[in-house]
């Protein structure tokens, strides 16, 4: 199989479409079996839920040529269970978790020719996701669902890779207490929209979200969740109800526990310690880990002693052994990686 000629090193994080996409229509309370199909456009009513009121949900992975040639995925079973989550919160019907990680595998065997070889820096972006499709107009669950999987092939979600992140304490909340913040709803990015370009306009590549209810306590950003490494080099998390809960978050704190034999702890984590932690990084898909330099609070900077220039030395050992892990270099924990060839 004869890979396709893109410029692999160069890729941002964009859409590329590829050969073939999963689709699976829900109708009369039933999944028919879906298939793959080349038409990359979808084509549903002017008064579809998804469309009205914005019934849709969404998960993200990636697909990795390993160092021996392999093709593989990262925890797809999890990404299963969390889409179940989101359906079941957003009243949308469960692609059973099974056929779920199948269609997964299915889309990426099919566009083979589009997964980023080993060292190539990119990897194949996988974007499962499902929509309300029939026609509502009272504000209602949809009658009927379409669930799909595309892929496409990435390089870093931040321009610039590694480069240490200047990120500021954001006005605008991200998810309400007992609100869909802890699920991958369309509705949790589409608020999130104005808080990013506003950030950018300033000069800020994210936002840091701090709870709604107190504003004291550290959430999470638009798209990734955080790690901090204290000075005596402790793994700290935010724990929260109202974030997504990260994979790449979970599995990095087994990481750094198993692998590094450093010490972890996921608790809430105040917004007035943040300027005692040696390193911070967001980590999620695709920001895999990306380390932050600067926290702005309206005006107060926060400098980590990690600095501008370079990720800091945990944060750099937790991230070689995430990706080694991923790139088949590491041997992962038993069930951590889906061989899809
Ligand atoms: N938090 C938010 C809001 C996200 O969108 C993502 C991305 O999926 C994450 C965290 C990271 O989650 P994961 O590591 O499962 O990709
Ligand atoms: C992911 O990391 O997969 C996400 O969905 C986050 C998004 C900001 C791209």
């Amino acid at each position: 199989m004869e890979k396709k000629h893109i410029d692999w090193a160069n890729l941002g994080f964009g859409y590329i479409p590829t050969e073939k996409r999963f689709v699976a229509n829900y109708k009369n309370g039933a999944w028919e079996d879906g298939q793959l199909t080349s038409d990359a456009t979808v084509t549903i009513t002017e008064c579809a839920g998804v469309l009205q009121y914005a019934q849709t949900c969404f998960e993200g992975m990636k697909a990795y040529t390993t160092q021996d040639g392999r093709i593989v995925t990262f925890r797809p079973d999890l990404n299963a269970a969390r889409m179940e989550a989101s359906c079941k919160r957003l009243e949308m019907p469960v692609f059973p978790q099974e056929r779920f990680v199948d269609a997964v595998v299915r889309t990426v065997e099919a566009n083979e020719a589009y997964v980023p070889p080993y060292g190539s820096g990119a990897t194949l972006y996988i974007r499962p996701y499902m929509f309300g499709s029939d026609a509502v107009i009272g504000v209602k669950p949809a009658n009927e669902y379409q669930f799909r999987v595309f892929v496409t092939p990435v390089g870093p979600y931040f321009k610039g890779g590694v480069k240490p992140l200047t990120i500021r304490v954001c006005d605008f909340d991200r998810a309400a207490p007992h609100g869909t913040g802890h699920i991958k709803a369309g509705l949790n990015y589409a608020m999130s929209l104005y808080a990013i370009m506003d950030a950018h306009r300033q000069g800020f590549d994210e936002n840091m979200y701090l709870d709604a209810a107190t504003r004291t306590y550290v959430e999470e950003t638009g798209g990734a969740n955080f790690l901090f490494i204290t000075k005596d080099n402790k793994v700290v998390t935010p724990k929260s109800d109202s974030i997504l809960p990260s994979i790449t978050r979970r599995s990095l704190l087994t990481v750094a526990r198993d692998y590094l034999g450093l010490p972890v702890e996921e608790r809430p984590v105040a917004f007035s310690e943040v300027a005692d932690f040696a390193e911070c990084g967001l980590c999620g898909t695709a920001a895999v880990i990306s380390p932050v330099g600067k926290i702005v609070d309206h005006g107060k900077e926060i400098c980590l002693p990690s600095g501008m220039n370079e990720m800091g030395p945990v944060t750099k050992k937790l991230y070689d052994t995430l990706t080694g892990i991923q790139m088949g270099r590491i041997e992962a924990p038993e069930g951590w990686l889906r061989v899809i060839r």
